[in-house]
Parts: structure tokens; sequence; C-alpha cells
């Protein structure tokens, strides 16, 4: 340990030492096993460990070590109640053993050498109230190693330890909640785009394979009828045939984007535009985001997609416009799709209409990515529907690198 600045003891540094880590922004096994390095340091113990209770409160769990025990992090389980760890995370109390072989609380775990080492202190990480969040042990291959001044100073270290290792734990849990929301929003809108495609699956085999077979039957009877003989009737009931095959057609390949899983976002917006009909179009799309490689999850994508779909579907059926513009921009936050049109603009309702599904299900969709929707509109002069993902939600949760910026 490099000499503390004048004036100040070991300990004192240790706490200045300890405080400073804090403004590393380190995380998990580095940040405790900084902690484990320069606690062992100032006590000259030969390791240090620091095992953290789990979120089931029956078990510390190794959350940081000194060389050479790094690798066992995460691996080594104790019971609160078993062993002297054990035993401290379940008084709330320091135990200081001179000779942990004559103290019949000591359990032998193989892998943390406990041959090596004789004496050995241990400080709970106490928080609120004496909740005990954590333990730090410390073992010395010299017997008696540690005195009860050790112990006080220990407990002051442990107590700083206890703030910032909860701040980190709280961390931790957070961002596995956040692994998990995303996983269960990929699942949702897998399963969502699951069923349309058995949807657009019963639709091809229910009922347009029986249009089309009927429009066959209507066209023979047509051309085998002698000349003169066909009634208008049987002339406007193959019109009504091929329009509701048309229909049929048309919600099938809404209810399956293909293009979208060949051929990736950029490709699917680009077909959703040109299936627009009497509209000036732009389309304006990030290079990047041109590529299939754009590394966004599918879900992300798909999620996308539906919102871009509706929002022009809604400026197709509402707007009376005369152009609509397309934005997929990257943005500092995320990922910005925008749907903007010049027609008739809309009063946003309090209340979705009855029977109306459109927004409500973009807003749905964008809640469970986790992104912000916003539809602005003002009667006579257009509207704009804007989606922002944050950069956070447009990967795979399952550890899936982020591509460059
Ligand atoms: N771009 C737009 N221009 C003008 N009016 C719009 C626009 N988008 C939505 N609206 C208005 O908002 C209402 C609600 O839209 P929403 O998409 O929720 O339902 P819908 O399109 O009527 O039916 P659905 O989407 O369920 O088939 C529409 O009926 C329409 O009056
Ligand atoms: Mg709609």
């Amino acid at each position: 340990m490099t000499d503390p600045p004048t004036g100040t003891t070991p300990w004192a540094d240790l706490l200045r030492r300890v405080i400073g880590l804090t403004a590393e922004d380190l995380r998990g096994p580095e940040l405790f096993g900084r902690i484990a390095d320069l606690v062992a340091r100032t006590t000259e113990a030969d390791v240090c460990f620091v095992h953290v209770v789990d979120a089931g409160a029956s078990d510390l769990v190794l959350a940081g070590a000194t060389p050479p025990f790094e690798h066992l992090v995460g691996t080594i389980r104790l019971k609160v109640g078993e062993g002297i760890a054990g035993w401290v995370a379940e008084q709330g109390e320091p135990a200081l053993v001179s000779d942990k072989w004559d103290d019949p609380r000591y359990h032998y775990i193989p892998a943390l050498r406990g041959e090596d080492f004789s004496s050995m202190v241990s400080v709970p990480l106490l928080r609120e109230r004496k909740r005990v969040i954590g333990v730090m042990n410390l073992h010395s291959r010299r017997p008696g190693h540690f005195g009860e001044e050790e112990v006080r100073h220990l407990q002051e270290v442990a107590h700083l330890v206890a703030g910032i290792a909860q701040t980190a734990i709280l961390y931790e849990r957070l961002a596995t909640k956040e692994v998990e929301l995303s996983r269960f929003a990929a699942r949702t809108i897998e399963l969502q785009e699951h069923d349309r495609r058995r949807l657009a699956g019963e639709i091809h085999d229910g009922i347009s394979q029986p249009l089309v077979s009927a429009w066959y039957h209507l066209r023979a009877a047509r051309a085998s009828a002698p000349e003169g003989t066909v009634s208008e009737e049987l002339v406007s009931i193959e019109t009504l045939v091929s329009n509701a095959l048309d229909e049929a057609r048309r919600a099938t390949i809404g209810l399956r984007p293909a293009v979208l899983d060949d051929l990736g976002l950029a490709a699917g917006l680009r077909s959703l535009a040109a299936g627009l009909s009497g509209l000036e179009v732009e389309l304006d799309v990030d290079v990047d985001l041109e590529e299939r490689s754009a590394g966004l999850a599918p879900h992300v994508e798909t999620a996308v997609y539906r919102v871009a779909q509706e929002a022009l579907q809604n400026v197709q059926k509402h707007a009376c416009s005369t152009m609509v513009r397309i934005l997929l921009h990257r943005r500092a936050g995320g990922l910005e799709l925008s749907v903007i049109d010049d027609g008739l603009g809309f009063e946003p309702p309090d209340q979705p209409k009855p029977a109306s599904y459109g927004l409500e299900g973009m807003r749905e969709r964008a809640a469970l990515l986790g992104a912000r929707l916003e539809v602005r509109s003002v009667p006579g002069r257009g509207t704009t529907v804007r989606l922002l993902v944050p950069t956070s939600h447009l990967f795979e949760a399952a550890g899936a690198a982020a591509p460059p910026p």
C-alpha cells in the first residue's frame, strides 16, 4: 500500500479510498473486488472476501474477492446461519476468531482453501434497522493476526461499504429486471405475430382458396352460357367475389409481413409506402438502418413496423391528405419513427372511440417496448405520429452487442 498522506491514519485513508471508488462508477465483482483489495492491504490480511445476501435473503453469495479467488465470485454460496460468515449474517454481530480450527461455527469450504489460513475477522454489512445485506471476511495465515481495534475500525469501513453495496445491488437487480422486461416484450410481440400468422393462414385456406374456386366456377359458368344469356346478376357476383378476394389478399399480406423477416425494417417500411395509393410519399431512412445488420432486435423491428402500418392506414383512411412523410432516424435518445401527413387532422379523443383500436394498439405496443408514442394532430393541419424507442431497448436483451453509433 502507498503511504497515506501525512496527518491521516491508515484507517482514515482506507475510508477515503473506499469513498473514492464511488466516483469510478464500478459495478458487481469489480467494485467488490476493489473494496476487498483495499481492506486486505490496510489490515495486512492475506485474503478478503465480500459476500452479499441474495434476493431470497437465505444465502450469502461471494460478490468480491482478493486474488487468487476472484474467479470464484458468484459460485460460492453459504446459507445464512452456516459457518462463521453465516453466523455473522444471522446475528448482525462481528466475529473475531484467533484460530478458526478451534471455533465450532467454522464450516470448511474446499474452494476457499480454509486450510491455508488460521485467524479471521468477519463483520456484517448493515443497513437501516440492522438489516444485514452482506458480510466482509478477512483471513490471515497468522493465528491471532486481528484484534479488537481492527474489529472496531472494520465496522466503520463496513458501514460505508454497506451503503455502496446497497446501491450496487439495487442497480444489478434493476438491470436484471430490465432484461426480464425486454424478454417479456419480445415474447409478447412474438406471440402476437404468431397469432397473426395463424390468422393469415386461416384466411388464406378458409376464405381466399374457396373464393378463388368460386371465381373460376363463375368464369366457367359465364364462358359456357349461350351468348346473351349471362345475367347481370352473374357478372356482379363475379365482381363481388373478385373484390372479396382482393380484400382477403390485402388482409393476409397485412397480417404477415414476410418482407420484415426477410429484408428488415427499412424494406418493410418501403413496402408499406409502396402499398399507399393516391398519396405523394416521402420515405427517409438513415443509411445505417437500411442494412439488414442494423442490429435491431426482431421484436423491435416488428413493433416499429406495426406502428408505421397503423399510422399509414389511418392516413389513408381518415386524413384526406395529399402527402405523407415516413422518417426513420437514429437520435441521441434512440430510434425515432415519424409518420407525418398534411391532412384533415383530428381532435385526439380523451377516450378511445368505440370500435377504434388503432391508436390504442399503437400505445400498447409502445408501452411494451418501453418506448414513447406521441400523436400530435391539429384539425385542418395534419397529424404526426412519433415513436421513440430508447437505445437501451433496441437490441437483444441477452447480451447482444449494440452496433457502433
Ligand atoms: N392521420 C389521421 N388523420 C385524421 N384523423 C385521424 C388520423 N389518425 C386517426 N384519426 C382519427 O382518430 C380516430 C381513431 O383512430 P384509430 O386508428 O384508433 O381507429 P380507426 O382507424 O377508426 O379504426 P381501427 O384502427 O381500429 O381500424 C379515427 O377514427 C380518426 O377519426
Ligand atoms: Mg386506425
